[in-house]
Order: structure tokens, then sequence, then C-alpha cells
């Protein structure tokens, strides 16, 4: 299959060349493919990445096609290879798409144009995990040996696990934090303000009561007194640390407000970078380097 479906996929060789050609695009380096049309699928509610996406494809003078799910055929019992495949008909160059089903692309092996995930269930997000790291690759120029705490609800987190992965191929340290119920062990848990203390990168997840079977344990007040970053917690933290969130935030649960924009926080331009990590994405694929 041909896109960007996981960073399982990707070498670290070419993730670095991918964020390179992200920040190359951000110093005003420009491509354009006016001949090409990509839609936009989006199953799942996106601020950020659906929108980021359109952004990509326009500034590389690409027609975007954007699909709306709820007055589409879907509502008539099509499925998602019957909408992919009709996208394919009608001659479009690719596909963006995020939906609730973990690696609904398994259902997609026919499709011969590209496919860009924007986020499949808990599972991925990869384009997500390259905006991170190219924050990241700014910030300290390198990532082996720096030391990352992901905080919060991890169990239902696509970022959280899509993450995790490609920073220890990359060499960095991996740690979590937050309550025992969203702990699905996936790296050495350590307790928050030890993170504070010590981690060069703390990222914060949003409580994705969405994906929740059952109500949390503790209230959103003791989730924010116990588990947030709160200006005490963000005071602890080691001069040149940084705070990231992948976003939307919830302010006063997981990041207290006046943290959200503080020195520190580098949320706005996590947003940002995903534009130019989309951009050397799409670009990439469609002239067949990736
Ligand atoms: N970070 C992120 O994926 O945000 P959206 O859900 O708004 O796309």
């Amino acid at each position: 299959m041909r896109g960007l479906l996981t960073l399982k996929d990707l070498s670290t060789d070419k993730i670095k060349e991918l964020i390179q050609y992200a920040l190359k695009l951000k110093k005003g380096f420009r491509i354009s493919y006016p001949d090409k049309k990509i839609a936009t699928l989006f199953f799942e509610n996106s601020t950020r990445t659906h929108y980021s996406f359109q952004c990509a494809l326009m500034n590389l003078g690409i027609k975007v096609i954007d699909f709306n799910s709820s007055s589409s055929s879907i509502a008539k019992g099509e499925s998602l290879y019957d909408t992919v495949r009709t996208f394919e008909a009608l001659g479009v160059d690719g596909v963006v798409i995020r939906h609730t089903k973990e690696k609904y692309y398994e259902d997609l092996k026919n499709i011969q144009i590209p496919i860009f995930n924007g986020g499949d269930g808990k599972a991925d997000h990869p384009t997500q995990s390259l905006l991170d790291l190219m924050t990241i690759y700014e910030e300290y120029g390198h990532f082996e040996g720096l030391k990352c705490c992901i905080v919060g609800d991890i169990s239902h987190s696509r970022v959280a696990h899509g993450n995790i992965e490609i920073m220890q191929r990359l060499g960095m340290e991996v740690y979590i934090s937050g309550p025992e119920e969203f702990n699905d062990h996936c790296a050495e848990w350590i307790p928050l303000d030890e993170a504070c203390r010590t981690m060069d990168i703390i990222m914060l997840l949003r409580v994705q009561f969405e994906r929740h079977q059952e109500k949390m344990k503790i209230s959103v007040e003791e989730y924010h007194k116990k588990y947030g970053m709160t200006y005490e917690r963000m005071k602890m933290m080691k001069e040149k640390a940084i705070i990231m969130h992948p976003a939307p935030i919830n302010r006063g649960v997981e990041i207290a407000d006046e943290v959200a924009e503080c020195e520190k926080s580098r949320i706005y331009k996590q947003m940002t970078n995903g534009v130019y990590v989309r951009m050397a994405v799409i670009s990439d694929v469609l002239d067949g380097n990736l």
C-alpha cells in the first residue's frame, strides 16, 4: 500500500530525512503539484489534523476535496472500502483518512492510490508523531539521550503508542506517568513530580472521555491536582525543558490555563510544525520517495 500508514514502516533514517524536509519547507522552500487532487475523509472529529492537512495540501497547490461523512452514502450502508474505491474511480490522487477503527487500512489493501493516515482509533497517528519529533529536533538538535515522559490517559492514546515506539528507536528514554487506571505498561511508569524535575520533555495527553468504557475513578479537579501540569509543577522543570501536548487541550484538567501558553509550552508550535511535516509527507509520496 502506498502513502503513510504508520511510522513502524519507516526506518529511522527516513524519519530524520522527512524532518529535514519539513524544516526546509518551514524555511520557505516551495514545491507545487497543481494537477493533483486529494480528498480528506474524516470519520472522527478533528480540528488540527483535518485542517492542517488541508493547509498543507493548499500550500502544495493541490486541489482539496473535503468529504462530509454525515451527508455521504455511508448512511445507506456504503463501506469504507467502497467510499475510498469511489474516490479512486473519480480520479483522486490520494486520500487522507481518520477513522475510529484501528488499522482500518487493512480493509483497503486493493486501493492503489496513496493513503495518508490521520489517526486510526487508539493505534497510531503518524503525522502527529512526526510533528512532535520535528518540534523536539528544533529544540534540541538531536534525539539521542533525551528524556521524555508522556503523562495522562496513556491506554486510550494513539499519540502515546505511536510516539513511544519511534522515540525509543531514535535513542530517547521514554517514561509514562498518570493514574494507574490509564497505565497499560507500554513504558516504565514514574511519579509525575519526579518526571517534572528530571525530564527534557513532558508530553501531556488529554483525558479521552469519549473512548472510556467506564467513568474515570477520580473527578477532573482531583485529576488536575494529582496529574495535571500546574504552575507549581512547571516551575519544578529543568531550565531548558519543554511542555508538549498534541491537543485539543482541556485547560484546568491536564494543564493549567496559565501554563498552556507559558514560555516552556510548545503546544502551538507543534500545530505550526504539523503543516510542514504533512507537506513533506505528501510531497515525498507524490514524488515516489515514500
Ligand atoms: N492532535 C490532533 O490529532 O488533534 P485533532 O484531533 O484536533 O486532529
